[in-house]
């Protein structure tokens, strides 16, 4: 469920919430970071790039699986069909938005400095605009209704196929979604993963993510 325009979650009904606050959480620490960005620093530069990478990954491939597998299942489940080409638009846009972003943000180890830093500022800002509307309308007008069809076999079937177009990922996958979380996204995440499973998972595979991309943002 949203909260206030500011995105806050009091529950997540499904894991797709739980990946928005991630998101959003994200695009904050980019702000910051290249707001405060030292300037020269190609160091910083290579760590905000480790830290990108991630984050194009996860968006891409998030939305990917809703366009592939779920909202096919939505549809198949009888969901409104105008609502998924809106959001399917929605998703065109900000995928022009994030290449856009990609290619200013990735000038930043060639060109450390404060101006390129503010360009790609300026850039994740674009993108987090597209990005934020996107995922408010998600959830407004679909999460509702796709949350009551989570026990349908489509549903079930269609959590199955996410595992497994991204296995080997999915340490990567809850270190992120775990990296500054709020108590509500834990417990979101435990909702849908076992807690002992999401431990291990954090641990081994998730060390990557840990050692290479959650120290960027405490640097
Ligand atoms: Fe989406």
């Amino acid at each position: 469920m949203r909260g206030d325009e500011g995105g806050l979650m009091t529950e997540h009904l499904t894991m797709n919430t739980v990946i928005h606050a991630a998101f959003r959480r994200d695009l904050t620490r980019f702000d910051t970071a290249l707001a405060a960005f030292p300037d020269g620093s190609r160091e910083r530069a290579d760590q905000l790039i480790a830290a990108w990478d991630n984050y194009a990954h996860q968006l891409h491939h998030h939305h990917q699986d809703e366009e592939t597998i779920f909202w096919p299942a939505f549809r198949e489940l009888g969901a409104d069909e105008s609502l998924t080409s809106d959001l399917g638009g929605e998703h065109a846009r900000m995928l022009a938005a994030l290449e856009h972003a990609d290619e200013v943000v990735r000038r930043l180890p060639g060109d450390p400095s404060s101006a390129r830093a503010a360009d790609a500022r300026a850039a994740v800002a674009q993108l987090g605009e597209v990005l934020l509307e996107h995922l408010a309308h998600e959830e407004a007008d679909l999460e509702p209704w796709s949350a009551t069809m989570m026990d349908t076999p489509q549903m079930k079937a269609a959590r199955g196929a996410v595992r497994k177009a991204h296995q080997g990922e999915s340490g990567t996958f809850v270190a992120w979604l775990l990296d500054g979380a709020a108590p509500e996204d834990v417990a979101g995440l435990k909702r849908e993963i076992p807690a002992p499973v999401v431990t291990v998972l954090n641990t081994i595979p998730g060390r990557h993510y840990r050692k290479n991309i959650a120290s960027v943002w405490t640097s």
